[in-house]
């Protein structure tokens, strides 16, 4: 076991003090993560388009996830490592029991699915199962074909009201954690009230239980040069990127990041 457990999250959210994740997909990053304090490194199907070069997170696979897994758990230490099931993953039950296997053995300690509230029965059997579930909801890039775009989710009413009830039910469901992306801060302010589980944000303002950022993102990399609002590059003013990751880790923990310019309003 990691020193990072989900008991360790859920202390942490019941004191207040700020949860911090990054995505990472190799061994020497999980180490120097582990080294600035991170807590929970996230192996992003973000990775199709940070390591792959592709414009989406669709073409990626379990395969390929659970190498990088491997990748992560074997420079890794201290912190919990979620993984993503990549797109289709979960397309079916079974789909979504073989394909969390994989992930789970490989080396993670949670999975990460993208969706509403049609996941709970996954999640529940999952759960069941022995794995916890971390449910990505707001922006969810593996359906960008579905919703037009990578947008801000929940700016109306009726969205807000049905993705405040889906985060309720996916926590009776069994979820073990939220991760809200691109979701006005109020709205992401209100599940975090409203849920007991540790609720991550990314470009979802500073009264999330916890942040994440892509990796490449906050180290000032892209290959687009088009950075997304929710960003900031942790580089700026450092010296190496050992310092970028803890003045990330300490910016989150003191609340000093996201700023009010990282949100989005309703
Ligand atoms: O794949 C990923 O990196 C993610 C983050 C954007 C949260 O899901």
């Amino acid at each position: 076991m990691p020193a990072i457990t989900l008991t360790t999250l859920q202390s942490l959210k019941q004191k207040g003090e700020k949860i911090t994740m990054l995505t990472c997909y190799d061994a020497t990053f999980a180490h120097a993560c582990n080294e600035a304090g991170v807590e929970v490194l996230l192996v992003g199907d973000s990775l199709g388009m940070v390591l792959q070069g592709h414009d989406s997170t669709l073409p990626v696979t379990t395969a390929e996830m659970a190498y990088h897994t491997a990748c992560v758990k074997r420079g890794n230490s201290d912190a919990l490592i979620l993984a993503d099931l990549p797109f289709m993953a979960n397309a079916t039950l079974e789909q979504t029991m073989t394909n969390s296997a994989m992930l789970m053995q490989a080396g993670a300690h949670m999975v990460k699915v993208e969706g509403q509230l049609w996941l709970a029965e996954s999640i529940r059997l999952l759960a069941e199962r022995g794995v916890p579930v971390c449910a990505h909801m707001g922006l969810t890039p593996q359906a960008v074909n579905i919703l037009g775009g990578y947008k801000v989710q929940g700016r109306n009413e009726n969205q807000a009201r049905q993705m405040r009830a889906d985060a309720i039910s996916l926590e009776q469901a069994g979820a073990a954690m939220l991760l809200l992306e691109c979701v006005p801060s109020e709205l992401a302010a209100e599940i975090s009230q409203a849920v007991k589980i540790p609720v991550i944000g990314i470009g979802a303002g500073n009264a999330t239980d916890g942040q994440v950022l892509v990796l490449h993102d906050m180290l000032g990399l892209s290959i687009t040069g088009r950075v997304p609002k929710f960003v900031k590059n942790f580089m700026l003013g450092q010296d190496s990127i050992q310092s970028a990751l803890k003045a990330y880790v300490n910016e989150v923990k003191a609340t000093t990041f996201p700023g009010i310019e990282h949100g989005f309003s309703a």
